[in-house]
């Protein structure tokens, strides 16, 4: 089998090979002409991807393949092709070139011999698709900007963006990414896609719970979409990792300002988080410093503390209490009073929202060991239903722990939840900078036909990452994290 790779332009990528049909099974009838052949070859795609090994990334809407008699009179036919020895491919195309070229060529040796007729597969991206989906953040309009403008400009494909998450992929709800529409918003706060925390695999559809990958699906063939690039945290890498399962072209973008996502640095929207957390807190100082009072600021994250931790250091929290830490009580009201002692009658107690004491970690633990064991489906819902009346009764926790140290210090306490300030208004320097590199590495991984992964920030450069390695996963505060070891070496209270 002869083979070479041939570039036409930076969205075109030409596979070809020389082959003749084996006298068997291959799905195609064995006497053909090869005009004819070639027909079938272009409406029998899923057959032939049944009956061998051709990937299903080439038997897409986008694939087409003809053949000639000659490599030489199909660059005749061609024209403008010219031959470009692989060694010369373009470095980062080479990959993906490499490893749809072994799978077509595994096909090919199973259904042909000899070299009379040629093969070649075209695989060309048209038009991709963008959601945001789970909570908000700043970033998410620098990332839409990125992908939208390095497709549309440098790569030249069309962009369209789908409203409300997975929702607006059932339900059709689009719009048309074009200069226009991506101009102007790298600064804007929140998402002019929208967003929700919708499950593909469980929406509720007229009051009904249903499965829509498969509605999904034959949209995005209908619409002749190639890729949907998904930003979002931990939930959509799950979900959109769902939808690769089925088939579906998918890449994700790390957004949240938890920094929670696995595998990657860093998550945009968290920067900007941890600057207006941490302001908050440079705020509150005057407040409990004038009023001798101890301020509880309970700062989001959901079950990481990299953005309490992170505030309550560049604030200068006096007790910083994160979800990776259980606390007790009597070890921050030690701190206070050893402050006291030392004439400063006031304290900052940075609060992660899902940090909590020894004993709910305890309670919370041995139902979500119960869930893990559970095998019926009564004892799951029963495990789940548990799990959701301490979920709804640890939303008074920063009351509850600003209560009992105003009891136990003698000193007024006032409690703030930032809430949801922590997300809004223009992502910060870092976060633009973080979402468009994201962005546009996302565009030249669809270039190069890399699908299932994230695209991750590995220190100055981005690398993709297999959504299996992400979905369902954590980044945790590891226990050594520095940022850990240089609160404890300032004295700042933990609570353990
Ligand atoms: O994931 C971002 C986040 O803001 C978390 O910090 C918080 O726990 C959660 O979203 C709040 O979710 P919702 O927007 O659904 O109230």
């Amino acid at each position: 089998m002869d083979s070479c790779f041939i570039r036409l332009q930076p969205t075109t990528l030409y596979i070809c090979c020389v082959y003749r049909l084996r006298n068997q099974d291959h799905g195609l009838s064995g006497n053909a002409s090869p005009v004819q052949l070639s027909m079938r070859l272009h409406t029998r795609r899923t057959a032939m991807a049944n009956v061998g090994q051709l990937p299903t990334s080439i038997c897409n809407s986008n694939c087409s393949i003809r053949r000639w008699s000659s490599l030489a009179s199909a660059q005749t036919a061609c024209g403008a092709i010219s031959q470009v020895p692989a060694s010369r491919f373009h470095a980062r195309a080479r990959p993906a070139a490499n490893a749809q070229f072994e799978s077509a060529s595994a096909w090919l040796d199973k259904y042909t011999i000899g070299r009379p007729y040629l093969f070649l597969m075209v695989t060309k991206i048209k038009r991709i698709a963008i959601l945001t989906a789970g909570g908000d953040s700043p970033g998410l309009n620098a990332a839409i900007r990125g992908v939208g403008k390095a497709a549309l400009g440098y790569y030249g494909w069309e962009i369209v963006g789908f409203r409300d998450g997975f929702r607006g992929l059932v339900e059709n709800r689009r719009i048309n990414l074009d200069g226009a529409a991506l101009s102007g918003i790298l600064t804007i706060g929140g998402t002019i896609l929208g967003t929700s925390r919708d499950k593909p695999h469980r929406m509720v559809i007229k009051s009904q719970t249903k499965d829509m990958t498969g509605v999904i699906r034959n949209n995005l063939k209908k619409w002749g979409i190639d890729c949907v690039v998904c930003l979002g945290g931990g939930g959509t890498a799950k979900n959109a990792l769902r939808l690769d399962r089925a088939g579906i072209h998918v890449i994700t973008l790390p957004k949240t300002i938890d920094n929670d996502v696995a595998m990657t640095d860093a998550t945009f929207g968290y920067a900007t988080a941890l600057d207006i957390a941490t302001e908050a807190i440079d705020r509150l100082h005057s407040t409990a410093h004038s009023h001798h009072r101890i301020i509880v600021a309970e700062v989001m994250g959901h079950r990481a503390g990299w953005l309490t931790l992170g505030a309550g250091l560049a604030g200068g929290a006096d007790v910083i209490l994160i979800p990776e830490i259980p606390y007790e009580v009597e070890n921050i009201v030690k701190a206070i009073r050893r402050r006291s002692k030392q004439g400063k009658n006031f304290s900052i107690v940075a609060v992660a929202e899902g940090a909590m004491s020894h004993d709910d970690a305890r309670i919370y633990d041995k139902a979500r060991k119960k869930l893990e064991r559970a095998i019926t489906l009564d004892d799951k819902i029963e495990a789940k239903r548990e799990i959701a009346a301490l979920d709804v009764r640890h939303q008074g926790n920063t009351m509850r722990l600003a209560k009992q140290l105003e009891e136990l210090t003698h000193l007024e306490s006032r409690v703030t939840i930032l809430g949801y300030v922590q997300r809004g208004g223009t992502p910060c320097a870092a976060d633009r900078i973080l979402a468009t590199r994201l962005g546009t590495a996302c565009a030249d991984l669809i270039q190069e036909g890399k699908f299932g992964v994230m695209v991750a920030a590995r220190g100055d450069r981005t690398e993709p990452v297999p959504l299996d390695k992400v979905a369902g996963k954590r980044k945790s505060v590891p226990l050594d994290h520095s940022w850990i070891g240089t609160a404890r070496r300032l004295e700042t209270c933990l609570g353990d």
